[in-house]
C-alpha cells in the first residue's frame, strides 16, 4: 500500500469514529475544528489521488451531483406495514391472537419500542459496506436515495464489525423538534418555503435531488428492524437492537423495553403517551413486537402485516373549535399568509387560537371558511395546524375564502409570481413589511438589539419614530420616554443596547439587510468573499457568481437589490450611524501571498485562527495536509508529524515571525 492509500485509509477511519461519537453516542473526542481539518485533509488527497478507493469516503457526506430522478428499485424483501391498535381493548386482543395463534396459554414476553414518525427507509450494508438506501415506496419497490442518506452522519458508511456479508437496515430518517423549528426560521429567512411539520421536513429533504441541500439539513436515523441477512443472526428482537447497535447504527435502545406479559406493556403504553412530549423527536405511538424470534416466524403475516406485531397509536392529540375569522399575515419578503383565528382550544394540553392556513391552495384544497367548525392538531406537537373541515356543522350562508388581491396594509395589488403558490405585497413602502424586516433587522442574529423587542418595534412604527432601519440609532431618551409604559431604567437599556449593536460584523450587517434568499449562510460566504462593505456593495454578476453556495437565483436577487439607490442610500446612513465591522475573515489586505499554500501545526503565540486569517488575508491559502507541493509550513512549539514531514518533502519552514515579516 502506497503512503496515500496508508494515509486516506487512516483518515477514512479517523473521521468515520469521530461521527459515531458525536452522531451516534453525542460524546465528540475532538473539537469541530479538528474534525474540519481531518476531513479538509481527506477531500484534498482524493482531489489529488482520483484512484484512492472512495467507497466508504466521509467525502460523500457533502452531497453529490444534481439528480433528474431518482432510479427505482425492488426490495429482496417486501417492508412490510404494522396493524393498528388504538386502545388497552386491541392490545388485549392482539395479545389473544398472539397466544390463539401460537396455541401458547402462558404471558408472552414482548419488546415495545416507540414508534417513530419518520420515513421508512432500508439500507443495503454487502460485505459490511453501504451501498444502497431504498425508500419504503409501495412495499415492492423504492426508490434510490443513496446519495442522500450517505449525508446522514449519523448513518455508518462501513459497519463497525467485519464478517456480516449482508445487512438489510430498516429504519426511520426523521428531524429533531428543535431542528425543525431551526430549519423553518431558516426557511423563512430566506424567503423560501417552510414545512407544516418535522415528518414533511424530513420527507421532503430525502427526497431532495440535489443531495447538498440534503446534506445541509439535519437528518437523523434510527434503526428499529432488518430485512435480508447473511453472516448475521440473533434470536430475540431485544438483542437485534443490540448488535445493530454495535455494528455502529443509532436505535432507540434507551427508550425500548423488555415486557414479560401484556400487562406490562399497557403500563408502558400509559407511560410512554405521558412523556412523548419531552422527547427530542415525533413519535405517534408504541410498537409492540413478539421478542423471540423463534415465535415471530411461526406466527407469520397475515395480509402485509406481520401477526407478531402491532402499532398502538396514541390518541390523536385533535379538538373541534370555530374558525372566527382568518387573518392575513404579512411576512417580511412581503408574503400574504393566510391564519385561521379559531375559538381557543385545548390540544394535548396546550391551547391553541391561531393556526397557520399556508396559502390559498391549501385553503382551496381543504375549503376552509369563516364559520366552519375544524379539526386541528398540533402537527408535530410544535404548529397547530387545521386538519379538515366538520361540514356536518357548516352553517347554512358559508362562502369560500378568497385571499385578497390587495393588501391589507397598504392597500397595494397584491403579485402572484410564476412557479409561486404564495402572493406578495411588493409595495417597497408597506409598513407591514417594514415592520417585519425591522425584526428582522434587530433580531439576535442579525444586529442583536437585545431590549428592542418586537412589540416595541411595532410601537415604534405606528408612532413614525421609525420609517427606516437607521432610524432606531437616532432615538432619543424623550422619543422613548415619551412611549407608554417606559422607565428611565429601561429607556436607558434600550438605548444601550442598540448603542452596543453597532459593533457587529460585515457578515451579520450584510444578513440583517433581509436581501431576498440571503441567509445566515450566504451572508457569511458573502462577507468572506468580499471582506469589505465597499466590495460587497460593488459586486457585480461574474463576482457573485464565484461566491460558494450562490447560483443565478440568488446572486439576481443580490444585484436587484444593491441597483436601488434607495438601498444603498440606506447602507449608507447606517454606516453614517456608526456601525462597525470587527475584521473577521480575510479582509483582503495584500496580494503578497498570492498563489502560496500554508499549513500551521504546533502552538502560535496567537490563536490559529488568526494565524489563517493573517495568511488569507494577504492572499495565501491555508492548506490542512503537507504535501511536497505545500509552499510553507508555520510552525509553532511543540509540532507534531507534520514538521517532520515537510522537512522530509523538504518544504520551507516559517516560524510565527518569520510569516508576519513576509507580510509586512
Ligand atoms: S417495525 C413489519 N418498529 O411504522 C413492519 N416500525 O406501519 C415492521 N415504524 O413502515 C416495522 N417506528 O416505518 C417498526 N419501532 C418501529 C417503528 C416502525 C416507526 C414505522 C415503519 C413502518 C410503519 C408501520
Amino acid at each position: 500500500m502506497n503512503p496515500y492509500e496508508k494515509r486516506h485509509r487512516e483518515l477514512k477511519a479517523t473521521l468515520e469514529r469521530h461521527n459515531h461519537l458525536y452522531h451516534v453516542l453525542d460524546q465528540p473526542e475532538i473539537s469541530d475544528y479538528d474534525y474540519d481539518q481531518l476531513f479538509m485533509e481527506l477531500v484534498e488527497l482524493e482531489k489529488l489521488h482520483p484512484e484512492l478507493d472512495r467507497r466508504d469516503s466521509p467525502s460523500h457526506r457533502v452531497g453529490a451531483e444534481l439528480l433528474s430522478v431518482f432510479s427505482k428499485q425492488d426490495h429482496r424483501l417486501p417492508m412490510l406495514s404494522l396493524s393498528n391498535s388504538y386502545d388497552l381493548e386491541d392490545l388485549k386482543d392482539f395479545d389473544s391472537r398472539v397466544k390463539k395463534f401460537a396455541k401458547l396459554s402462558g404471558p408472552i414476553e414482548y419488546f415495545i419500542e416507540p414508534k417513530l414518525d419518520g420515513l421508512a427507509i432500508e439500507l443495503i450494508y454487502e460485505d459490511g459496506h453501504l451501498v444502497r438506501a431504498l425508500t419504503r415506496g409501495d412495499g415492492q419497490t423504492g426508490e434510490d436515495v443513496t446519495a442522500n442518506v450517505k449525508t446522514i452522519r449519523s448513518i455508518p458508511l462501513k459497519l463497525r464489525e467485519d464478517g456480516v456479508k449482508l445487512l438489510e437496515v430498516r429504519g426511520e430518517v426523521l428531524i429533531f423538534k428543535d431542528a425543525f423549528l431551526a430549519l423553518n426560521q431558516d426557511q423563512d429567512e430566506k424567503g423560501e418555503h417552510t414545512f407544516a411539520n418535522p415528518r414533511n421536513a424530513a420527507a421532503g429533504t430525502l427526497r431532495q435531488l440535489d443531495s447538498r441541500i440534503t446534506a445541509s439539513r439535519p437528518l437523523r436515523f434510527f434503526a428499529h428492524g432488518i430485512g435480508a441477512f447473511e453472516g448475521f443472526s440473533y434470536s430475540l428482537q431485544s438483542d437485534l437492537l443490540e448488535q445493530i447497535e454495535r455494528l455502529g447504527l443509532p436505535t432507540t435502545s434507551k427508550l425500548c423495553q423488555i415486557c414479560p406479559n401484556i400487562e406490562a406493556v399497557l403500563d408502558a403504553y400509559d407511560d410512554l403517551a405521558k412523556t412523548r412530549h419531552k422527547l427530542p423527536f415525533e413519535i405517534d405511538g408504541m410498537v409492540v413486537k413478539v421478542n423471540s424470534l423463534r415465535l415471530q416466524d411461526d406466527l407469520g403475516l397475515v395480509a402485509r402485516s406481520p401477526r407478531w406485531a402491532t402499532a398502538a397509536k396514541f390518541k390523536p392529540e385533535q379538538a373541534q373549535t370555530l374558525i372566527e375569522d382568518i387573518a392575513i399575515q404579512i411576512g417580511r419578503t412581503g408574503v400574504l399568509t393566510p391564519v385561521a383565528v379559531m375559538t381557543p382550544v385545548l390540544v394535548g394540553g396546550v391551547k391553541v387560537t391561531y393556526a397557520t392556513l399556508h396559502n390559498a391552495e391549501e385553503i382551496e384544497r381543504k375549503d376552509v371558511r369563516i364559520g366552519d367548525t375544524v379539526l386541528v392538531h398540533r402537527a408535530g406537537d410544535v404548529i397547530p395546524e387545521v386538519i379538515s373541515v366538520v361540514l356536518e356543522k357548516r352553517p347554512k350562508k358559508s362562502e369560500p375564502f378568497t385571499m385578497p388581491s390587495r393588501c391589507p396594509t397598504c392597500g397595494e395589488k397584491v403579485e402572484r409570481f410564476p412557479e409561486e403558490v404564495a402572493v406578495r405585497c411588493v409595495n417597497a413602502f408597506c409598513p407591514s413589511v417594514f415592520v417585519e424586516s425591522l425584526k428582522h433587522f434587530a433580531s439576535r442574529r442579525a444586529m442583536n438589539i437585545e431590549k428592542v423587542g418586537d412589540r416595541l418595534l411595532e410601537t415604534l412604527v405606528e408612532k413614525n419614530l421609525v420609517t427606516k432601519f437607521s432610524d432606531l440609532y437616532a432615538l432619543t431618551k424623550k422619543d422613548l420616554m415619551a412611549l407608554d409604559r417606559q422607565g428611565e431604567k429601561s429607556v436607558q437599556n434600550i438605548l444601550d443596547s442598540i448603542a452596543k449593536s453597532k459593533q457587529s460584523s460585515l457578515e451579520r450587517f450584510i444578513f440583517s439587510l433581509g436581501i431576498r434568499f440571503v441567509g445566515e449562510q450566504t451572508a457569511k460566504h458573502l462577507a468572506k468573499h468580499f471582506g469589505s462593505l465597499e466590495g460587497f456593495l460593488a459586486a457585480d454578476e461574474t463576482a457573485l457568481m464565484t461566491v460558494e453556495e450562490i447560483g443565478p437565483k440568488v446572486a439576481k436577487s443580490i444585484l436587484d437589490q444593491l441597483g436601488k439607490k434607495r438601498f444603498v442610500q440606506e447602507v449608507e446612513r447606517l454606516i453614517k450611524a456608526g456601525i462597525e465591522f470587527k475584521i473577521k475573515g480575510p479582509a483582503r489586505v495584500s496580494q503578497v501571498l498570492q498563489g502560496q499554500s500554508f499549513v500551521v501545526t504546533g502552538t502560535l503565540p496567537v490563536k490559529r485562527d488568526e494565524a489563517h486569517a493573517l495568511i488569507e488575508a494577504n492572499g495565501g491559502k491555508v492548506v490542512s495536509g503537507v504535501s511536497s507541493k505545500l509552499s510553507y509550513l508555520v510552525v509553532g512549539e511543540d509540532p507534531g508529524s507534520k514538521f517532520q514531514k515537510a522537512q522530509d518533502l523538504n518544504v520551507k519552514i516559517l516560524s510565527w515571525e518569520d510569516l508576519q515579516a513576509l507580510v509586512k
